[in-house]
């Protein structure tokens, strides 16, 4: 589905903000790559909504972690999981001015994440949320729960970002299409972590999700029709890996022969995702050439850790996201856990690193309401 918005606009163009809170500076001035002026979401066009009355006085929402880059699917394909992620309490403040966001608190985080909306992902996602909405009446303000740790490669800044994205939405009755809200959502990756959607848009719409094109926005959801065969053992070692960071870390240009051996792996991922095959799917995940040559050397262990899970029975193990967990693709969850013990032990062994193991299922519905209260 296409939505139309502007032109790029760089970040280092806004205006910067005072961190005194509430927010004391005129937003109207701001402007955001990818979320516009209201728009009809129906037809795409630059039509004014009006803006909508909120609906509840209060909503908590949560959004689960993702596995981004999977294998050959780098920038294109991620998928959510089930059972972790980050939540937002968001509220109608009439202590915060009309149009407004305050971030009022962040648990979780160890006191790293700033509480500048204009810096912080959910403050983004959320702000650029109520922009598209034309919310001038109300001031609003979130509490952020996290569940991931930062720089993991489980889609942290991404969960946030959608949790925050979701409960505006919901706030005001859900007037947004769900491709806006992965907009949204971009808006925040660009600024924190780095223009790619494969985080932000599983972890709004649940299950796998293929990014056919940025510009206009199309997403392609598959179904993985059996996923009670489907565990993926996440392992998660203490060592943080900047997402900017493994991104210049990239090769600028690949060989011909490195293009055609990733397309036809993405290829058979697809097809295994669509037909249930999570051998297949594990195969295909284990096969990139091109990005995980050259970040697996930046975490520490990673190659052995890798023939560690694939040792143990594993159908494949790759990066998950920018890393620096690592993900490995299994049938039962008890083969899962056996394999974790060994990836683990590997990690310790090969990087000297200490790592915690977790299998997990698909997560097929992606960032949701919890609960809450009406006005
Ligand atoms: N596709 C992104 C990257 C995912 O690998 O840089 C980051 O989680």
């Amino acid at each position: 589905m296409a939505i139309t918005y502007q032109s790029p606009i760089k970040f280092n163009n806004f205006s910067p903000i005072s961190p005194s809170y509430p927010i004391s500076n005129n937003f109207t001035n701001l402007k955001f790559r990818f979320c516009p002026s209201p728009v009809s979401s129906k037809t795409h066009t630059h039509i004014t909504i009006p803006e909508p009355e909120p609906v509840f006085t209060s909503v908590k929402s949560f959004a689960p972690a993702t596995i981004a880059n999977l294998g050959p699917g780098f920038d294109f394909l991620g998928c959510a999981v089930d059972g972790i992620g980050d939540f937002i309490t968001l509220k109608i403040d009439p202590n915060v001015r009309p149009g407004q966001l305050l971030i009022s608190n962040i648990n979780g985080d160890n006191g790293r994440l700033t509480k500048d909306p204009l810096h912080n992902c959910a403050g983004i996602a959320a702000f650029c949320v109520m922009k598209m909405l034309n919310v001038q009446s109300v001031g609003l303000s979130i509490s952020l729960e996290k569940g991931l740790p930062l720089g993991s490669g489980l889609g942290s800044s991404a969960a946030s970002a959608a949790a925050a994205a979701v409960a505006v939405n919901e706030i005001f009755g859900r007037k947004l299409s769900v491709d806006q809200l992965v907009l949204a959502g971009l808006e925040s990756e660009t600024k924190v972590s780095g223009y790619h959607a494969d985080n932000i848009a599983p972890s709004i719409m649940g299950g796998f999700v293929l990014v056919r094109s940025y510009d206009p926005l199309e997403l392609i959801p598959l179904k993985f029709p059996y996923d009670k065969d489907l565990f993926f053992v996440l392992v998660n070692p203490e060592f943080e890996a900047p997402t900017k960071k493994m991104r210049a870390a990239l090769p600028p240009e690949v060989t011909m022969s490195h293009h055609i051996w990733n397309c036809s792996q993405a290829g058979a991922l697809v097809a295994a995702i669509l037909q249930g095959d999570s051998r297949g799917l594990g195969k295909a995940l284990s096969s990139d050439k091109i990005v995980e040559p050259r970040r697996g050397p930046l975490i520490p262990g990673m190659e052995g850790v890798k023939k560690a899970a694939l040792e143990a029975g594993a159908f494949g193990c790759t990066i998950s996201g920018a890393g620096p967990t690592l993900v490995a693709v299994t049938d039962e969850e008890e083969k899962g856990r056996e394999i974790g013990e060994r990836m683990v032990e590997a990690f310790m062994k090969e990087g000297n690193l200490k790592a915690l193991a977790m299998v997990k299922k698909l997560d097929p519905v992606g960032a949701r309401l919890v609960s809450s209260n009406l006005r």
